[in-house]
């Protein structure tokens, strides 16, 4: 099983023993280790992995899940 979960104010963390990550050219990337962190702020000098950067820029993430709210991915 994979999971994604948004850290607050940081990177989405990638759990799952399987998961692969590759470009926009079907070039994979090597995931070093398990959990891996993908950038959400867009600052990070290692995309698209985070490289902790977020935090040296304050980045702050608005979106939240809200529990019976209705929310649903955009298609
Ligand atoms: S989320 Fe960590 S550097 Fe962007």
């Amino acid at each position: 099983m994979t999971t994604i979960k948004l850290i607050k104010n940081g990177p989405y963390m990638v759990e799952g023993d399987d998961v692969k990550v590759f470009d926009w050219d079907s070039q994979q990337y090597a995931v070093a280790k398990h959990p891996f962190y993908l950038c959400r702020c867009g600052a990070s000098t290692n995309k698209p992995f985070c490289d902790g950067t977020h935090s040296k820029i304050g980045f702050k993430a608005a979106e939240a899940a809200v529990s019976g709210s209705g929310d649903k991915p955009a298609r």
